[in-house]
Order: C-alpha cells, then structure tokens, then sequence
C-alpha cells in the first residue's frame, strides 16, 4: 500500500466529521470541495464548540462581575492560549484576536506603520502577494509619502533570494512584509531566512501566514518575524476571527489602532492611557464564539497532525498536476509540487478560467477562478485569470482525479465550442 493508499484511508476517516462534505452539489453529484483556500470546512468538533457557548456560558467578556460572564472570560483567554501554543508564541500577551488576516495587516500597516515609516522610506513586499498584504501599505505608502516595492518572482513562481538580498540592500526597507505560501502558485517561501535577511538589514517583518496556517506546523519563534498573521476560516474555524501575532517589544511599542471599550487602562476628560497587552489592540466587544470555535478548530488539526497534512496534500497536488500535464494546452502555474503547498492553478489557452469552473460544478467540483485577490501576480504573468483547486486534509485521490477527468471534459467542450464560432 503506498502512503497516498494508507493516509486516504484516514482522509476518508475525518471526512465523516466535516457534515457538509456528505451533502450533494446542485447538480446531484457528490460534492467534491476543493476550494479551501478561499476558506475550509468545519468538523463538528468546532460546530458544537461554538453552539455549546451559545447555548451553556455565552456573554461578554472582561466586564461583568456574575458567572456566566467569568465562565466565557475564562474560555475566551483559554482559547487565546491555545492558540498562542499553535504557534508557539513566548507568552500567549503577543496573540491578538483580530477579525481576519487582512484586519491584522492593516492593523500593522496603520499602526506600526504611522509610527515607524515616513516620507521617502520604503516597503517592500512581493509580487505574490495578495491584496491584503499590498493595499494596505499603498494606503500608507499615499498617507506618509513612502514608497511601495515588488520583488520579482523566478520563471517557475520562486522567490529567488539574491533578488531579495539586492533590493533589501538598495532599498534598506522599513518593513518586508511577505507571504509564506503563495494563494495562486501554492509557492512555500523560506520564511526563517527571509526574515534573517531582513533582519540584518535593520527591516522589520510581516508575514502572511494565511495559506501557511492551514498546511503545516507555524512556529513564530523558528520565524523569527515581527509580525504573524492568519484567519481562522482557513483552519476549519468560523469566519470574523484571526490572529494578530507580534513579538512582545514590538507590540509594547506600537501606538494601539482602533479605540474604545477594553483598550484602555484609565480614560478621564484630559485623554486616556491605553491598556497592556493584548487588551490594548482588542478594542470594543471581541469575536467572543469566534475564538472558541478556532480553538476548537486549531485542537482538532492538531489531533489530525499538521506535518501529515502537508505531507499528504503534496501527494494530491503531485497526483492532480501528474493528471493535468497531461491535458493540450493546459500550463500549471508556479514550481513543482515539492516547492508547494495544496495548492494547483492554471491556466488554458483560449478558455476563460470562468468556464471551466462552471462546469466543474455542473461535476459537483468547486474550484476558484478569476485573479484570486492577486492581480500584480496574474499581471506579470501575463494573464487575467486563472483556475484554482486547492486541497485539503479531507480530500481524496478520488476527487483529484475526478477533477483532472472534469478539466479534461471542459476544455474539450470549450475548445470546440470556439472552432465552431470561427
Ligand atoms: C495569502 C492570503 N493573505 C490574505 C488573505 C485574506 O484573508 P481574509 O480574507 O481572511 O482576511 C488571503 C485570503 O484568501 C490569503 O490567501
């Protein structure tokens, strides 16, 4: 039996816990859920979690003096713990709840980045960044009068480090604020040395962990980064929650973003004196059930095991891009799938990536297309569009496969639809 065979066997096993992967597409076919990289499923693990806090302790938090009230603090400060631990943070203070990924960055941007960039200095991000992590430094980049760069990406979707060592060199950046997967090429960055360059060139850091979370063990002290950031609905947790990570120092330093409630230590007529960390960035009423459900959620992969989650979506990804190649006029985007995460976009000449997803789902198969939240990437690789099919520990060969067959079938149609109209 090979791995792909036995960890199947155990994809198939969590499958039964995520109710909607039982449902049916509109089409009646079985539903074949490869679009988690736009946000992932939900076990029942988490489900319950979040009903359990509506129904049993659920009421505000770091206020009220009755128990319901110390009941839901208590759970809402244990999933900050918890999820502090995923990442291995030094003190659970540096984990701030945030309403997403790009909540978290543009946090920083505004944050960090009233205090620390000024006119005529520099930010540098890459070319594989999505719009989270590009429209907030341009909003400050306008507001402060400072410049935006791009490192290039390498012909097969890779950052190419002497590049990166050049433009830190030229530019000595304030910030370096980059992706760790790629959400289009699945591209897996060298975290760790990035920010080690960066770091000896005096840049702080962020990085996006969105696409890194979900797919194998983050650990912020190995990183090394300033910041860390990432959004609970792509780890099988709800929606409105993410996660702020920031080195203690850095966080001490930062000017809070957002005021009101629960930010501050003391308020009178003359101003007010915000409150320590993490209360400082948690302004007004947190995303209380949200972070209960992401600590259910984070548990769970846990118990799944992050680094055989990697391991096994680099199997579909191999399988699925095996398939592909195999398809006329079919081009994969980004490296080969040793430098990927669960992730395989591409694009076929004279089809609009639209199409093929459409009738995808006339297969019962979800997969994105369009730009993906990354139009400086399409553009520099000279297209508009592209499709998705991004993979997660609860797909199966089987759905990989049927995906491969469904693109095969699409550009075919597609194809001869386009003679006929010449
Ligand atoms: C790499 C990356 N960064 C940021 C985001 C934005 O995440 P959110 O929409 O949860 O804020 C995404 C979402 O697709 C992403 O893939």
């Amino acid at each position: 039996m090979t791995v792909t065979e036995a960890f199947a066997l155990d994809a198939g096993r969590f499958r039964s816990d995520f109710p909607v992967l039982t449902t049916r597409s509109r089409s009646g076919a079985p539903l074949a859920y490869l679009d988690n990289a736009a946000s992932t499923q939900h076990p029942a693990a988490v489900i319950d979690a979040i009903a359990d806090c509506y129904r049993g302790y659920y009421a505000n938090v770091h206020r009220g003096i009755h128990t319901l009230s110390e009941e839901s603090t208590e759970r809402y400060e244990r999933a900050r713990k918890t999820v502090a631990r995923f990442l291995n943070t030094e003190h659970a203070r540096e984990l701030i709840f945030t309403a997403g990924t790009t909540a978290a960055i543009n946090t920083v941007a505004r944050a960090w980045g009233s205090a620390n960039v000024g006119e005529g200095d520099h930010i540098l991000l890459t070319m594989a960044e999505h719009h989270a992590n590009i429209v907030p430094w341009f909003q400050l980049a306008t507001q402060v009068g400072a410049h935006v760069h791009f490192v290039p990406l390498t012909d097969d979707g890779r950052l190419d480090l002497e590049s990166v060592a050049r433009m830190l060199d030229a530019l000595r950046p304030k910030m370096f604020a980059f992706t760790a997967v790629s959400n289009v090429l699945g591209t897996v960055n060298p975290v760790a040395a990035l920010v080690e360059m960066a770091r000896e060139r005096g840049s702080a850091t962020l990085v996006d962990a969105a696409q890194a979370a979900p797919h194998g063990p983050v650990d912020v002290r190995e990183w090394g980064a300033d910041f860390v950031v990432f959004s609970g609905h792509k780890v099988c947790g709800p929606t409105g929650i993410g996660v702020l990570y920031g080195r203690e120092a850095v966080l001490d330093a930062m000017p809070p973003f957002l005021g009101g409630g629960a930010m501050i230590h003391r308020v009178t007529t003359r101003g007010f004196e915000p409150a320590p960390l993490p209360e400082k960035f948690e302004a007004g009423t947190p995303p209380i059930t949200e972070a209960i459900g992401l600590e259910a959620a984070v548990e769970y992969l846990g118990h799944v095991g992050l680094e055989a989650i990697g391991r096994y979506e680099r199997q579909l990804v191999e399988r699925a891009e095996a398939g592909l190649r195999e398809i006329p006029g079919l081009e994969i985007l980004g490296p080969a799938p040793e430098h990927k995460a669960g992730i395989v976009s591409f694009a076929i000449e004279g089809i609009h990536a639209h199409d093929i997803a459409q009738w995808l789902d006339t297969r019962g198969i979800a997969v994105r297309a369009g730009h993906h939240c990354a139009m400086p990437l399409h553009q520099s690789l000279g297209i508009t569009a592209s499709t998705r099919a991004s993979f997660y520990f609860y797909n199966t060969p089987d759905e990989v496969d049927a995906m491969v067959d469904a693109v095969g079938e699409a550009r075919d149609r597609f194809r001869k639809r386009g003679r006929k109209r010449q």
